[in-house]
């Protein structure tokens, strides 16, 4: 038997950090431009391409400019786009939203058109499309009526799926919605389109700057009524796992880094893929700190989806996607 007497206090740790092909070797979190899903928002017109104030880099589009992002995205690597309307009108029922001709249902077309391999994620909610800006209808007392709001939800739903949507992903938080919307697909003959849940979804003021971007901020009240409270863990995993009774096919958290814990107490009770959405308040605050100088917008942006992925998380949505894609690339060299 040898016995070593140490010399020196350099541990494991230490001398497999020395090089980056050493790094590279013993990394446990890897990111890739195929897990990213990339946020757009689409508006009426043409040659429409309006910056979003509080959110650099992010732009209101017509869809006559979606071929162009759609090659792109190709380009990158970047896989999925999540889509979000401005339609032409509001109204107390949203009608937009599940208008054949719709600006999400033009827009699908368009990408889908542009590029049939790309993954087009559909947002459902009603809050994009209400005068009053609520994500469901409301009672004639002005609250939110759950079971009304999901056959519109529903028909929505099947409307994007027509249109060619890829994946629904409903993010209005009314309770059923998984399972009216899994339903509706079913009978529509759309039972091999998968639900992403927004399961896990949050009354934050992250959402800030979304608001002015898909101009769905509500007239009155706020969405405390039904997105979750904060301050609470244990009923996210029961939003969770409702969700996964109502044959959820991907569940989210969202927001995702005031809420990593939450991310990671998912990722420990379900092997259903978990998605994470790094909202546009987590955008605007690095855009905000690179824009003086204070931060270095690549690494910050790296580590920061290192971390959300770290945490649980297979699916990134964020607005960072072309970006962070651009920068994997130009480490691969
Ligand atoms: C609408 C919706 C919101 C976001 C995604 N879908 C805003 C809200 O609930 O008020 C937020 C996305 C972001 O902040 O980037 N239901
Ligand atoms: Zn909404």
């Amino acid at each position: 038997m040898v016995t070593t007497t140490r010399t020196s206090s350099f541990t494991r740790t230490r001398r497999t950090r020395r090089t980056e092909a050493l790094r590279g070797l013993v990394r446990e979190t890897r990111l890739d431009p195929s897990q990213f899903i990339y946020p757009l928002f689409v508006t009426h017109g043409r040659d429409a391409r309006v910056p979003i104030t509080s959110m650099p880099g992010q732009y209101q589009l017509s869809v006559d400019q979606l071929e162009t992002e759609a090659r792109e995205l190709r380009d990158l690597g970047v896989r999925a786009v999540l889509l979000f309307g401005l339609p032409a009108a509001k109204d107390a029922l949203g009608s937009e939203a599940y208008d054949t001709d719709g600006v999400v249902q033009q827009a699908i077309r368009a990408l889908k058109a542009a590029d049939p391999s790309l993954a087009v994620v559909a947002d459902v909610c009603l809050c994009e499309y209400t005068d009053h800006g609520h994500c469901g209808v409301l009672t004639d007392a002005g609250e939110v009526d759950n079971d009304p709001s999901l056959d519109l939800l529903s028909r929505m739903a099947v409307s994007c799926a027509e249109a060619g949507a890829d994946i629904i992903a409903p993010s209005d938080m009314m309770d059923g919605r998984v399972g009216a919307i899994r339903s509706a697909l079913d009978g529509t003959g759309f039972a091999s389109t998968p639900v992403m849940a927004y399961s896990a979804k949050y009354a934050s003021a992250y959402y800030g700057p979304f608001r002015e971007a898909a101009d769905s901020a509500p007239q009155f009240g706020d969405r405390r009524g039904y997105q979750m409270d904060p301050p609470n863990a244990r009923e996210a995993l029961r939003e969770v796992q409702a969700d996964i009774e109502e044959q959820a096919d991907i569940v989210m958290v969202k927001p995702a880094l005031a809420y990593l814990d939450v991310i990671r107490a998912v990722r420990e009770r379900t092997d259903l893929p978990l998605a994470a959405y790094n909202v546009s308040g987590e955008y605007a605050m690095v855009k905000a700190a690179v824009e003086r100088g204070w931060l270095d917008e690549q690494r910050v942006v790296l580590e920061t989806l290192t971390g959300i992925a770290r945490a649980g998380a297979d699916i990134l949505i964020t607005y960072h996607a072309k970006d962070a894609a651009r920068w994997l690339r130009e480490a691969r060299g």
